[in-house]
């Protein structure tokens, strides 16, 4: 079959390789092998590319975590998933999802939405799944309150955004650039703010009455976590998701002390490695919400496997917006 391999850690684009006679994998137990209909490209997978993810998988590795696939064969021990099922779900590292066949454990494996195609399914697992724990489980995020989502026409980051308007609070969207400011209005962000010619702090206190933000949404870290800390309300949480900007903050806890703010920390996957029936209960919940209209994945781009390469290169760089699927078939 046909897979993209690092052999060794570097750029994505420097270090994925399309290989074509490359084994198809084998289910063991708990698991089931599926064909890839479309991959959705994550900023992990450039991470994973550089061997800087929290997951190391050992080389040659195929990257690619999320995916929607038919079910080809099942392993032993799985109940729930069969032959011709149309999933959602990570697949088991290191048989990503950017290649012809792929491997899932039958936990992590959901049926896919009836309502989108391959490509919008495939990019609603990760970046919903983690706004849905983030905002609901970590943050306890209320109807009519204010939350500010950092990199809201990014992949998690559009999520995030429709999830809060889906939980009836006020969204403040902060992006780079004109493109993603419509991206953000688009996806229903009530207040959109260009970090390249706005100041953050400014705008978020000024349109909250000097309140400030009650939950932030932060997938980048550096800059825009210090911004956080100096607009989040009284008693608000910031969410640490990720830290595309590549640096990781050391806050001063004495600040979060003495304007009564959380700092909540939020890694996903433990929830699906933990919890799996929660995160079963959080996918029907997030369907839900699809069959209502209120959650669209945000796809704005389409390309073929040859292309996998330099569409993870894109995310990894910061110029796409919203969700690039690698479509398979
Ligand atoms: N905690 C969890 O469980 C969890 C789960 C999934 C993903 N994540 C993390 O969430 C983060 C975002 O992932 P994603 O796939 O959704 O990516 P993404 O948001 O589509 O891409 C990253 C975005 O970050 C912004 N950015 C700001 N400074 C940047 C810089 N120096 N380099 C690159 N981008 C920069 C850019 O948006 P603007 O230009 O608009 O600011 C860029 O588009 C990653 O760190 C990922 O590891 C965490």
């Amino acid at each position: 079959m046909k897979a993209w391999r690092v052999l060794e850690h570097g750029e994505p684009s420097t270090v994925m390789r399309l290989e074509h006679d490359v084994p198809a994998p084998v289910p063991g137990s708990g698991q089931v092998s599926a064909q890839v209909r479309a991959a959705t490209v994550n900023f992990p997978d450039a991470l994973l590319c550089r061997g800087q993810y929290q997951v190391r998988p050992p080389l040659p590795f195929t990257p690619g975590i999320e995916v929607c696939a038919q079910v080809v064969e099942v392993g032993p021990d799985v109940d729930g998933v069969a032959p011709g099922d149309r999933v959602v779900g990570s697949p088991s590292l290191p048989h990503g999802g950017f290649a012809e066949r792929t491997v899932l454990d039958a936990s992590s494996s959901h049926p896919a939405p009836a309502g989108l195609d391959d490509a919008s399914a495939s990019a609603f697992y990760v970046a919903y799944q983690t706004g849905w724990f983030g905002l609901h489980v970590r943050a306890g995020l209320r109807a009519g309150e204010t939350l500010l989502v950092h990199a809201a026409a990014g992949g998690v980051g559009s999520a995030a955004v429709q999830l809060g308007k889906a939980a009836g609070a006020r969204v403040i969207g902060v992006v780079g650039g004109d493109e993603k400011v419509a991206v953000a209005r688009a996806l229903g962000a009530d207040l959109v703010v260009d970090r390249h010619r706005e100041d953050v702090v400014a705008v978020v206190k000024e349109a909250t009455g000097g309140r400030g933000a009650d939950v932030v949404y932060d997938p980048v870290g550096g800059d825009a976590y210090t911004q956080s800390s100096k607009c989040v309300a009284f008693e608000g949480r910031i969410l640490v998701v990720g830290f595309a900007s590549g640096t990781i903050p050391t806050p001063p806890l004495g600040h979060a002390l003495v304007k009564n703010y959380s700092i909540v920390g939020l890694h996903w996957g433990l929830y699906a490695q933990r919890d799996p029936d929660a995160v079963r209960q959080a996918h029907d919940t997030l369907c839900a919400l699809v069959d209502k209209g209120l959650l669209t994945p945000l796809v704005s781009e389409r390309v073929g496997l040859d292309a996998a390469a330099e569409a993870v290169q894109r995310v990894a760089d910061g110029r796409t917006t919203g969700r690039v699927a690698v479509t398979v078939v």
